[in-house]
């Protein structure tokens, strides 16, 4: 894969990494290592491409547990999305990045009740509830507020879909309530008179592959639909979960999206309800807008050769960007300080753990000459980097975040001094 692969606004200017015309060596240099540094023209593209492609009657609402930075998440709402929020500080990050609540949905396994209770306050368009005992909740906490709160439920289908990466639907599952048993809850929770039951919410997995996947995704949630549609209440929405896949190597392949629309809207031409009713179709993907907009940066600390393995050790690795060492396989790596180099060997490139699964990727084909202090880059990292990272192991300093932006480039997040965490820990006094 190619630099010019990922995005159109990656250039290579006399041996230099540019994000829309702006040089990453200029800004590294700045902020140091290890950062990320996101690319706002390349979000843009990525959400006008899928908004492009899709039918007027599905929003689109960004999975900020992708990349929850609230200048990523004020950038994609202002371009016209709304948010899909897991937790109450996804919530008071919307806030602080002036979403409107009623774009946005609020899922994910154990809310609590100040969860709730924020939820509700804030009125948002939907909670999506994981289990009857949670839509007890809601009402309880509603009911205190003395309103009513509007209600999808998380439905656990029986179908998975063909070629995700991880498939969160069908089996048993922590997630949603199984669709075998959901006439009956519908039945109890029509009895609760805090909350509305007003749609459904389906998450059958990550890292669809294919258009195939989309459709029949779409297509079993439809049938879900209709069904409660007609034996329980107007089904007013329809969120259909997350989950479009990206390449991550030239063997994965691109989720084709061109033509998606025609047979999307040929899809609702079989489901007269969701025009009747005005249902509103929410998707909600995360990694497919933002993962491809940043890349991870970390500086060779060491070059090392250990019984035929050649290595570069970096001062970031696992604790930042978690991915490669989670699931064995790379993501597009460059040294960016050897861009016009024509030799390559293979270098593990390890990070800065104590630990032996810490690597941003083995057998990377980097320049022969990669050395001390060369930048490394690993593409692909605008989503699931930051947000995965497990900052404290081994009390590094935490990665900065920077946005480029209209020809600038914004520190988003500084880089957060592992001394502030020490600085808060206490020691009893008779210790
Ligand atoms: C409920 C829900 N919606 C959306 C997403 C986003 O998925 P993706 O980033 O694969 O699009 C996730 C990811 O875990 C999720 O749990």
């Amino acid at each position: 894969m190619k630099i010019s692969d990922i995005s159109n606004n990656f250039t290579i200017e006399n041996g230099k990494l540019h994000f829309s015309g702006v040089e990453i060596d200029n800004i590294v240099q700045k902020v140091g290592t290890p950062t990320f540094i996101y690319d706002a023209e390349t979000i843009k593209d990525r959400y006008r491409y899928l908004r492009d492609n899709l039918p007027k009657e599905i929003d689109i609402f960004f999975a900020m547990k992708a990349n929850p930075n609230i200048a990523i998440v004020k950038q994609l709402t202002s371009l016209g999305t709304g948010v899909e929020v897991a937790s109450e500080g996804e919530l008071y990050a919307c806030q602080k990045a002036g979403v409107n609540p009623k774009n946005i949905v609020f899922g994910g396994p154990a809310k609590t009740d100040s969860d709730i209770s924020k939820a509700i306050d804030m009125g948002i368009y939907a909670i999506n509830a994981e289990s009857f005992g949670e839509i007890k909740r809601i009402d309880r906490v509603a009911k205190s507020k003395n309103v009513i709160m509007d209600v999808e439920l998380r439905i656990n289908p029986e179908f998975e879909i063909d070629g995700v990466a991880v498939s969160l639907g069908g089996g048993s599952k922590k997630f949603g309530m199984d669709s075998e048993t959901i006439d009956g809850i519908i039945v109890e929770a029509k009895k609760l008179k805090n909350i509305k039951l007003q749609g459904i919410h389906v998450f059958a997995g990550t890292g669809i592959q294919n258009n195939i996947g989309f459709l029949s995704n779409l297509e079993n949630c439809l049938k879900l639909a209709k069904d409660i549609n007609d034996k329980h209440f107007k089904v007013e929405s329809i969120d259909i979960g997350g989950g479009i896949g990206i390449p991550y190597g030239d063997d994965e392949p691109e989720f084709v999206i061109e033509g998606l629309k025609e047979k999307i809207e040929a899809l609702f031409k079989k489901y007269p309800f969701v025009k009747e009713n005005k249902t509103r179709i929410i998707a909600e993907p995360g990694r497919y807008l933002v993962a491809q907009c940043g890349v991870y940066i970390t500086q060779v600390v060491d070059k090392k050769h250990s019984r035929g393995r050649d290595y570069l050790i970096v001062d970031g690795g696992a604790q930042h960007l978690l991915r490669p060492a989670l699931i064995g396989t790379s993501q597009p790596t460059f040294n960016l300080s050897k861009l016009n180099s024509t030799t390559n060997k293979k270098f593990d490139v390890g990070g800065s753990l104590c630990t032996s699964i810490d690597f941003l990727g083995k057998d990377l084909p980097l320049p022969t000459d990669s050395e001390q202090d060369d930048y490394i880059g690993v593409f692909c990292a605008g989503a699931y980097g930051y947000a995965e990272s497990m900052p404290f192991f081994l009390s590094h300093d935490i990665a900065s975040e920077v946005l480029v932006y209209s020809g600038k480039h914004h520190i988003i997040r500084p880089m957060i001094k592992i001394k502030q965490m020490v600085d808060i820990q206490s020691i009893p006094e008779d210790l």
